[in-house]
């Protein structure tokens, strides 16, 4: 039986957990980009105020196993955090993946000596992100520059499996795995041999 402490569940404010630090810190434009609460980071949570055109920091609330997400320190980790704190790892399969928590990140998994697959990280630059089918960065990003959804499912149901939309060699399981004491679930990737395509159903390789 799996315990659900699933990624999407819709969780509750956690104030009682968060250790506030009240003070205000005057003229803070970087952090500050609204007014009220908003994420530092996955571990902290500020509230700021902008008087006489200078943002303040009204106070900082610490998110325990970093879990900020919209400024709300929530009782699981939001996807960005979850994948900020996961590194991937390979499983099974020597190749090439995407990071699950970025369209801009991937990672190559390559056999050592001892037989071990080892992982090696690597980014997509100048306004591109990387294409799971021809292991490339070459598809443009918005003119933003930004990640518009994440290369691989959201991880909604325990076990939950797929073949990635982009190449259907490639596929994600959801596994539990403990991030900052946090039980989750995170989308590992596999890949088919030899352009076999993953068929969810009977979590098979098939050359159909
Ligand atoms: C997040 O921000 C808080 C408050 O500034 C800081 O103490 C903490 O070290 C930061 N955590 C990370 C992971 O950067
Ligand atoms: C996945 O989760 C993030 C929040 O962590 C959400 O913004 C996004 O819409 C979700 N994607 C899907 C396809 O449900
Ligand atoms: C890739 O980019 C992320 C986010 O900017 C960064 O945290 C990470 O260290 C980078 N990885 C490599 C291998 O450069
Ligand atoms: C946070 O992590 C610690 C272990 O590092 C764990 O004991 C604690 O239960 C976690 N808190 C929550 C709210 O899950
Ligand atoms: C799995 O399902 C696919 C598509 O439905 C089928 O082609 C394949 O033969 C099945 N494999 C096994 C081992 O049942």
């Amino acid at each position: 039986m799996f315990v659900k402490v699933l990624l999407v569940l819709p969780c509750l404010l956690c104030v009682c957990a968060a250790a506030p630090t009240t003070g205000t810190v005057q003229n803070q434009p970087e952090v500050c980009k609204q007014f009220g609460y908003q994420c530092l980071n996955c571990s902290a949570s500020i509230f700021c105020d902008k008087q006489n055109d200078k943002w303040s920091i009204i106070e900082t609330l610490r998110c325990p196993n970093n879990t900020c997400d919209n400024g709300e320190c929530k009782d699981v980790p939001s996807r960005e955090c979850l994948d900020k704190n996961k590194v991937p790892s390979c499983r099974s399969s020597e190749g090439m993946f995407p990071n699950p928590g970025s369209c801009r990140e991937f990672y190559y998994c390559t056999p050592s000596d001892s037989g071990k697959l080892n992982l090696v990280r690597s980014n997509c630059t100048g306004g591109y992100s990387y294409n799971p089918l021809t292991t490339y960065c070459d598809k443009p990003l918005p003119a933003d520059d930004v990640c518009k959804g994440y290369p691989v499912p959201n991880c909604t149901t325990p076990g939950l499996t797929g073949a990635l939309t982009e190449n259907p060699s490639i596929y994600f399981t959801c596994l539990p795995v403990v991030s900052n004491g946090i039980r989750v679930f995170y989308p590992y990737l596999d890949a088919c041999p030899n352009g076999k395509k993953y068929q969810a159903a009977n979590r098979t390789c098939s050359t159909t």
